[in-house]
């Protein structure tokens, strides 16, 4: 803090003067801040304030600030590290019934970068504007499940006094953003995880720009595919066939006729974005390099590309491994490829990662029933278009559903500018109440 020796004096002289005044101002600066500290939008405040972002997460001091709140509420808490300097957190509300399969809560520390230039306000300012937005990455992806699970809790514990028949955990965990290697996969391939015995989980979701809320029974898996080109090299003046980059350019245009076809059935309202097979070119390389770039006579006698493919649950990836080998990288034509999944895409039974949303899988009906009680409308649910931690869970057979309450809310997430609404966040709360209420006082059958 800068000190300000002027302003100093005439407050000392003014407080000299008229002592009741100044104590008065005093008095009511203090039960200003006071009232700050109470708030649940200044506690998401300073959550969002911690600096999360990749490539430099600061974990400890989320994990503290997650424990001080979690303790501060009688919750029980314990950091785990499975990989160093990857800590994870979690939360503890024991039922009545611990013997009963608990519900778990997820939630990532991590957020993706911000490039400050961009923004209107500092992404780890937390700014909340006249009309509430509250401007901070991570703001909608996804710190402000993390705290509503708290602040839902909190109200449950205290203001109604309500007691749980299941245990509820909430977990927060690293390296979501980054594909949770190190994070949700180490925690559910864990004993420490066996032993929380879950039964059904929530993780994150997405905004929706309607007063509906969005809730998802599956993601894509990703999958990297890289094709190589071979062929003669030759003179950048010689006309010849099956140079390596026009094999490696005729492919490509094979490939981008599949994905436009892909793209049209989304853009003619067929499907949606995540019901598709969308393959994305990531990178191309080729090119013999010189000092000042590249050579520019010749004819390179190797070329590659990469590409970001995302499967929706029911894609076959044996199908596409087999079009690949066929029509887009074949061996006779000098080419090879690598196609690696990133994560699980079958769970341990073999069946494609997907949560039931209907009567078949007992959590559903619960869930839907908590938002209705909340005033609340769910849409179709529906597949994500991108991957959460959540197919960890779901490779193990647990039911999992992706779900952050936010309606009318534009969607930002990974984008500049990221805010997220004062009442948004406040109704969110109202409905994890309802919904952790009624599960964690479901005592039917909870098996699919
Ligand atoms: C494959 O590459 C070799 C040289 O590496 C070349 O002689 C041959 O013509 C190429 N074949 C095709 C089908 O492109
Ligand atoms: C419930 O949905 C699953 C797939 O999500 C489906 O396989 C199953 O047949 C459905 N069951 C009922 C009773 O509708």
């Amino acid at each position: 803090m800068k000190f300000n020796s002027k302003a100093l004096t005439v407050l000392l002289i003014f407080s000299l003067y008229n002592p009741t005044t100044l104590q008065l101002q005093n008095h009511q600066n203090h039960q200003q801040q006071e009232q700050e500290e109470d708030n649940p939008i200044t506690r998401f405040q300073n959550y969002l304030r911690i600096k999360t972002a990749h490539p430099t997460p600061d974990y400890p001091s989320a994990i503290s600030y997650l424990t001080s709140q979690a303790q501060s509420i009688g919750l029980k808490t314990l950091t785990l590290e499975f990989v160093p300097s990857k800590p994870l957190l979690l939360v503890t509300w024991e039922g009545s019934n611990p013997s009963l399969p608990s519900i778990l809560l997820n939630s990532h520390i991590d957020s993706v970068p911000a490039e400050p230039s961009k923004w209107i306000y500092p992404p780890f300012s937390a700014t909340k504007t006249s009309d509430g937005k509250i401007y901070a990455r991570g703001s909608q992806d996804d710190k402000c499940i993390a705290m509503q699970y708290l602040e839902a809790i909190r109200n449950l514990k205290f203001s109604h006094n309500f007691k749980p028949i299941r245990t509820i955990h909430i977990s927060y965990v690293p390296d979501e953003e980054i594909g949770g290697f190190n994070g949700a996969a180490k925690l559910a391939a864990s004993e420490e995880f066996k032993d929380l015995n879950v039964g059904f989980m929530l993780d994150e979701g997405q905004a929706s720009t309607n007063e509906k809320f969005r809730v998802f029974y599956a993601d894509r898996s990703p999958w990297w595919l890289i094709i190589k080109a071979l062929g003669m090299p030759g003179h950048g003046s010689r006309m010849f066939d099956n140079s390596a980059m026009e094999i490696l350019m005729k492919s490509v245009e094979v490939m981008t006729r599949y994905r436009e076809k892909q793209f049209d059935l989304v853009k003619a309202g067929l499907a949606m974005n995540s019901e598709v097979i969308s393959v994305n070119p990531v990178y191309l390389k080729a090119g013999t390099p010189s000092p000042s770039g590249f050579v520019m006579n010749m004819q390179p006698s190797e070329a590659e590309a990469g590409f970001d493919v995302r499967l929706p649950p029911l894609a076959d990836p044996d199908l596409l491994e087999k079009r690949i080998a066929d029509e887009w990288a074949p061996h006779y034509k000098n080419m090879t490829f690598q196609l690696s999944p990133k994560g699980p895409s079958r769970d341990h039974m073999g069946r494609p990662l997907m949560t039931a949303t209907n009567d078949s899988n007992p959590w559903w009906g619960v869930f839907e029933k908590a938002i209705v009680a909340a005033g609340g409308t769910l849409s179709k649910p529906e597949i994500l278009a991108s991957t959460t931690d959540a197919r960890y869970m779901r490779q193990l057979g647990i039911p999992t559903l992706g779900f952050s309450p936010m309606t009318n809310t534009p969607i930002l997430l990974h984008e500049h500018n990221e805010f997220l609404k004062d009442t948004v966040f406040l109704n969110g709360i109202n409905i994890y109440e309802s919904v952790i209420r009624s599960l964690s006082s479901f005592e039917g059958r909870d098996t699919a």
